[in-house]
């Protein structure tokens, strides 16, 4: 039997950053993995995959709709699907890899096999049990379905499937067009797959600002993927090589059936906790099956702490590493902290989407008094020169202070662009501060200064 100071469950960017920064920290650590590799849903089946294929997709798309604009002339290069599979698992390698070289330079020790809680301050692994002062949960999410639809990771699949089909369908039928449903089918599309996206809601993207989400809408529609909004999808056939969807609008209650060669299932996750012995332990979850936490992610077992995708909040890889910091810090005594109103999101689409803190539907929910500064990529001359003046940068500050109260970007590089911002809502800064700052010419980020431009006097460039 070892003992650790902490034992993290889990090595997804939760767990593997509070497992480092326990270390860091001078506390003897260990993190528990079931995987053969390290890295969670987000290195191994989640983010990093499919920006891969996201990106060479991409060059893709550039080759055959904007080389012979800038003079490149020649056939546009052909998909070798086998390759482009291979590209993305080697990505998924390098990157699984590094964290188990951060690991050793940490001396982090890597406990193989699926974690349980078999009391306070005991972890069993296999027929070995562990001590530890403190335990951290951190066993993420995973895909959920629809009542009456089943998943076979073939011809219905999650994204997880989505990222490993055998070859690219002519058809393909995406349910729920959230971030999973965008990213993925923009990828197929791109590839020459008929996309149909099929949603539930009367909109993309729920939470998002509206304004944004109608010029994203467009913006998907023109590169070609379908979206049926307002349906509910009633049944999925899966026949062998093939699968039937059969929705109703629910407007008129009309019924419909579209068929496919792969439907992706994309209507969200749900937290993992699966054989962690949480019952039988006593921890609480709450009605959502999330591990109940407090502020300072303390669950009601003394010693146990909880991050990441398997508690309440945005389900995304940079909030689940900033809780694991923060919560290596709190353990070592410091004041760890997490400002949930400046986590940014990101959809890696082409023109990628970004924002953070409050939307316009947000402030006016709340009676907040708000001006809105707003710059269209147009009048960036970068954006004009790399066929990339679709799209806005759209900045909401405070009426009387002009206090920074959140950005939304669409256009290119939105999802760094949208960092300054942050760390500005970080500083609390006004769009005035924002607007004074010299931003180097010709870069994307002058949109956004021309964005705060627009709070006050008014921007140049339009
Ligand atoms: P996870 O990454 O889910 O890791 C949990 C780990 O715990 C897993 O490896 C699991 O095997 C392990 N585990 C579970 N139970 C046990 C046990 N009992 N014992 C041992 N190990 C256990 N987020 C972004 O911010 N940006 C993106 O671009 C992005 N893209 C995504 C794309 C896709 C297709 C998907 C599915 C998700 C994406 N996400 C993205 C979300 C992101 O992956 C998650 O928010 C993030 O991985 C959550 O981190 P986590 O550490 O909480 O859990
Ligand atoms: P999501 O919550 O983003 O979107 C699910 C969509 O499915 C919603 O639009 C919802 O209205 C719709 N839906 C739900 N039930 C439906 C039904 N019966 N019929 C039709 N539509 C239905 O979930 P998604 O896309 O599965 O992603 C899961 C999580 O992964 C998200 O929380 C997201 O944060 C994270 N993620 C983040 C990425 C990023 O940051 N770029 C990329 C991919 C995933």
């Amino acid at each position: 039997m070892s003992q650790y100071d902490v034992i993290v469950i889990g090595s997804g960017p939760g767990g593997y950053v509070c497992a480092i920064r326990c270390a860091q920290l001078g506390l003897k650590t260990a993190c528990v993995e079931g995987r053969e590799a390290l890295g969670g849903t987000c290195l191994n089946v989640g983010c990093i995959p499919s920006k891969a294929l996201l990106h060479a997709t991409h060059q893709l798309h550039e080759a055959e709709h904007n080389f012979a604009k800038m003079g490149l002339k020649g056939k546009s290069p052909s998909v070798d699907w086998k390759a482009m599979i291979a590209y993305k698992d080697d990505v998924i390698g390098q990157n699984t890899k590094g964290i188990e070289f951060l690991f050793k330079k940490n001396k982090v020790d890597w406990l193989k096999g699926w974690g349980k809680i078999a009391g306070k301050g005991k972890v069993q692994v296999g027929d070995e049990t562990h001590e530890a002062k403190n335990i951290v949960i951190a066993t993420g999410s995973e895909a959920s379905s629809l009542p009456g639809v089943e998943i076979d990771e073939k011809t219905v699949v999650t994204s997880t499937g989505a990222l490993e089909l055998t070859k690219v369908p002519k058809k393909m039928v995406v349910i729920g067009a959230g971030v999973i449903g965008l990213e993925m089918g923009s990828v197929y599309a791109r590839l020459g797959t008929q996309v149909t996206v099929v949603e539930f809601l009367d909109q993309i993207t729920p939470g998002m600002d509206g304004e944004v989400c109608k010029t994203f809408q467009r913006m998907l529609k023109k590169q070609g993927l379908d979206i049926v909004l307002g349906a509910a999808v009633q049944t999925v056939e899966a026949l062998k090589t093939k699968a039937k969807v059969n929705y109703k609008l629910r407007k008129d209650d009309s019924e419909h059936q579209i068929d496919a060669d792969v439907v992706l299932v994309a209507t969200g996750r749900k937290p993992y906790t699966g054989g962690l012995g949480l019952e039988e332990a006593g921890i609480d979850l709450t009605e959502r099956g999330m591990v109940k936490t407090d502020a300072h992610w303390k669950t009601n077992m003394e010693g146990v702490y909880a991050i990441g995708d398997v508690i309440a909040g945005p389900m995304l890889a940079h909030k689940a590493e900033d809780e694991g910091m923060a919560v290596a810090e709190t353990i070592a005594g410091q004041k760890g902290h997490v400002n949930y109103g400046v986590i940014p999101g990101v959809i890696y689409t082409h023109p990628e989407v970004a924002s953070v803190g409050k939307t316009e539907e947000n402030l006016k929910e709340e009676g907040r008094a708000y001006k809105v500064g707003k710059f269209s990529f147009m009048g960036n001359g970068r954006a004009k020169a790399v066929f990339a003046g679709e799209g806005f940068v759209k900045l909401l500050a405070d009426k009387d202070t002009d206090r920074i109260l959140g950005a939304h970007v669409i256009g290119p590089m939105a999802g760094d662009l949208i960092h300054e911002v942050c760390v500005a809502m970080e500083f609390g800064a006004s769009a005035e501060d924002l607007a004074r700052t010299c931003h180097a010419h010709p870069t994307f980020s002058e949109a956004m200064r021309e964005a705060a431009l627009a709070c006050g006097d008014g921007p140049i460039h339009s």
